[in-house]
């Protein structure tokens, strides 16, 4: 882990702060490219995992396309220069300001996620006398076995086109006259660490896009959306996700010639966010206090907070958490560690056996760099987190 190797430059520094590590990015986005490479997948980075201006510039450098939510996130990446061919668009609820756009950028796909969304789209392109390239998001109802809070393709869930909506939308996909249709959508879910749901997932997909083809719509585009999960209880032993087992999860299950019923093969995208940008990143804080409460928990403050990173207090999630400054031979102690915040939900962990921790002591907590920064609020108006980049210090 980086901060560790580089404690001593961090000292000075004012925390708490996110620490990117450049060079693991680099290594990271080269991997992906490699192995995404050999069957020409396309790769949409999901920004919503972290738009840091420096780590959307490294994406750019490696030549992938972007996966968007919002107008704020489309402008930022059209600023940067990510060409609008390769920008696609998902979202529940997209407003008509941000599809209209969308339209105006010449996206290469609104991944619609409801029949109205197509009627909208449609009638908006209309208006203004442009065609829109379109995707259907389906809801496959697949289980991705993960928490429920990141679980996005099961029946009951608000996402995609449900199957009781999907006969009447593949009717009246042709009469939209200033839409063209490119193919499908998909996304499951989120911290995917199995690789046979995606085996599974993939035979779902098969078996949708036949059935479209039947119908007479032949597919460009298939996205399988992102969902690679990360290893957060060990970020040291594994920097890195295996993508070669993920990509060949894909490979071996998902029949591109079947699919395509000797029409044009579509084109594979894939919208990681998660598994891009997890690892390089830290959230480095510092102790404040110590105490003890009622109950006898030894509990540490830090100055660092749910305002900052809200995965633990939202998901219980678990990231490892380190102390910087452990001295020699000392104690493990179990403490509550928690952030400065009015919620009782501001803890980062609970029973977490590490060695003393002392006023001052630089603590580090790991595998931040996904959902991080990008879902930091201002909540007791603390300021928006700090960012340190490994190669600017
Ligand atoms: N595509 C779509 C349409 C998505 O909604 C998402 C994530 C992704 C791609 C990227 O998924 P990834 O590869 O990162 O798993 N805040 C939660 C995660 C929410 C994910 C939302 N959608 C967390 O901190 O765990």
């Amino acid at each position: 882990m980086l901060s560790r190797k580089i404690k001593e430059q961090l000292r000075g520094l004012q925390t708490p702060f996110y620490l990117y590590d450049m060079q693991l990015l680099g290594a990271t986005l080269d991997a992906i490219k490699r192995e995404a490479d050999q069957d020409g997948y396309k790769i949409h980075y999901a920004i919503k995992a972290n738009n840091d201006e420096r780590i959307l510039k490294a994406v750019l450098k490696h030549g992938f396309g972007i996966d968007c939510v919002s107008g704020n996130e489309l402008r930022l990446i059209r600023r940067l220069g990510f060409p609008a061919d390769s920008i696609v668009y998902a979202g529940v609820g997209k407003s008509d300001p941000e599809i209209k756009l969308g339209i105006e950028e010449g996206i290469r796909a609104f991944n619609c996620e409801s029949r109205q969304e197509l009627q909208v789209i449609n009638e908006l392109a209309g208006q203004m006398r442009r065609r829109a390239r379109v995707a259907l998001r389906i809801n496959p109802d697949v289980d991705p076995q993960t928490h429920r809070h990141i679980s996005t393709g099961q029946a009951d869930s608000k996402f995609g086109i449900s199957y009781r909506e999907i006969e009447q939308v593949a009717e009246e996909l042709g009469q939209y006259e200033n839409l063209e249709f490119q193919g499908l959508h998909f996304h499951i879910g989120s911290q995917i660490t199995d690789m046979r749901v995606f085996e599974f997932f993939c035979r779902r997909v098969v078996a949708l896009a036949e059935w479209f083809v039947e119908r007479g719509f032949p597919l460009t585009y298939l996205n399988m959306g992102g969902g690679l999960g990360v290893n957060y209880d060990n970020p040291d032993g594994e920097p890195m996700p295996d993508f070669k087992a993920y990509f060949d999860a894909f490979r071996n299950n998902l029949d591109l010639r079947q699919i395509s019923g000797g029409g044009p093969v579509p084109e594979v995208h894939f919208e990681l966010g998660r598994a891009m940008v997890a690892q390089c990143g830290e959230l480095v804080s510092k102790v404040l206090f110590n105490k003890v409460n009622s109950a006898g928990d030894e509990v540490v403050i830090i100055d660092g907070s749910m305002s900052e990173l809200i995965r633990p207090a939202l998901y219980e999630a678990h990231h490892e958490i380190e102390n910087l400054d452990a001295r020699p031979g000392s104690p493990r102690v179990p403490y509550i560690i928690a952030g400065t915040v009015c919620e009782s939900a501001d803890v980062f962990a609970s029973g977490r056996l590490l060695p003393e921790l002392r006023r001052g002591d630089l603590v580090t907590i790991k595998s931040a760099g996904a959902y991080g920064a990008s879902m930091a609020s201002c909540y007791n108006m603390h300021e928006m987190p700090r960012v340190v980049y490994s190669d600017k210090i």
